[in-house]
């Protein structure tokens, strides 16, 4: 008896296989997150990430240049904030004429058409290091939520067209959509970091942008009151529904690789668009393995986009959307 199905059949070519293949990267699954520092013609590289650099904002304005030639149409932009403006109130996020406000103009000058998503928590601006305002020990939730939402709409009214809360503070996106709406940002969008894990994989950006939590007496050393416990399914399906409820257009899952059973599910739960990040740590290991020759670099990286699309993500926040874009190119 020969097999009656015989799926080798659907795989006997490249031509074959491309055919029948499921899940396909191009450019538009992409976000690029992009670091910004003081100063001018900066681009330091990060130690702990390869070839890839904080860039000052003249050399912002030629690498969103560059991004879009590639056909990359969104940028998710972070600042390195200089010491002598952190604070524990978040006072230098609120600067009409801060980092952040004028990497989004810039952006903006350059390419008019790049979308600009821009990061909404206290961290870089934080002298412990923490997403929200701190006292006694704690980081406050309701008067975190409400700096975040003043930082979201400063970041709109300087051109951004979606902002990204990170913090994982309670209530923050119905904070921060009321108050869009009230100011009369109808259409700044909200993409939601819904089901955000305290993770050991954010080591390298937080080199990137020296917003480590501080090893100070009285101060958590770590995030695990705001970002969520690692072993936690259910729990990120009720932040995420909850955060589509107070207003967010976009839901995102963070880390990706260790996460993609949380991606699926979530897209199975959901109707809006659902962001993977796929964070600095994941980048780091297999830049550091395929500097080693123990992984090929580029193999690797395909697999990895493709898996967490294939989990179902809509797109994808990743260091590697540029090695990506000129592989497939
Ligand atoms: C800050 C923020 C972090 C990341 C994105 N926004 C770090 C953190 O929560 O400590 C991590 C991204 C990465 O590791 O690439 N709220």
């Amino acid at each position: 008896m020969f097999p009656l199905r015989r799926n080798r059949r659907l795989r006997t070519s490249e031509s074959m296989r491309s055919l029948v293949r499921e899940t396909i990267i191009n450019p538009n699954d992409f976000i690029v997150p992009l670091f910004v520092v003081e100063g001018k013609g900066i681009k330091e590289e990060i130690a702990s990430m390869p070839n890839y650099f904080r860039l000052s904002l003249d050399l912002l304005e030629k690498e969103v240049k560059e991004l879009w030639k590639l056909g990359l149409k969104s940028v998710l932009l972070f600042v390195k904030v200089e010491d002598k403006l952190k604070d524990n109130t978040g006072k230098e996020a609120l600067n009409p004429d801060g980092l952040m406000q004028r990497a989004i103009k810039t952006v903006k000058n350059a390419v008019p058409e790049m979308l600009v998503m821009t990061d909404v928590a206290l961290d870089p601006f934080s002298i412990y290091g923490h997403d929200g305002i701190i006292s006694e020990g704690k980081v406050l939730n309701d008067d975190s939520s409400a700096v975040l939402a003043e930082m979201a709409l400063s970041h709109a009214k300087a051109g951004a067209d979606v902002v990204a809360p990170s913090d994982m503070m309670d209530g923050r996106i119905f904070e921060i959509r009321t108050l869009l709406e009230d100011e009369g940002y109808f259409d700044t969008a909200i993409m939601a970091y819904s089901a955000k894990y305290a993770s050991a994989f954010y080591g390298p950006f937080r080199d990137a942008l020296d917003s480590a939590p501080v090893d100070l007496k009285d101060i958590p050393k770590d995030k695990k009151t705001y970002q969520m416990d690692f072993g936690n399914r259910l729990e990120a399906i009720r932040e995420t529904l909850m955060d589509i409820e107070e207003g967010a257009d976009i839901v995102m899952v963070k880390p990706g690789l260790c996460y993609l059973d949380i991606v699926r599910e979530i897209t199975n739960a959901v109707n809006v668009p659902v962001a993977v990040y796929q964070v600095s740590g994941e980048y780091a290991m297999l830049k550091a393995a395929a500097e080693r020759g123990w992984l090929d670099h580029d193999a690797v990286m395909m697999e990895q986009v493709t898996a967490i699309k294939r989990a179902g993500a809509t797109m994808i926040a990743s260091y590697f959307a540029k090695d990506v874009v000129k592989l497939i190119s």
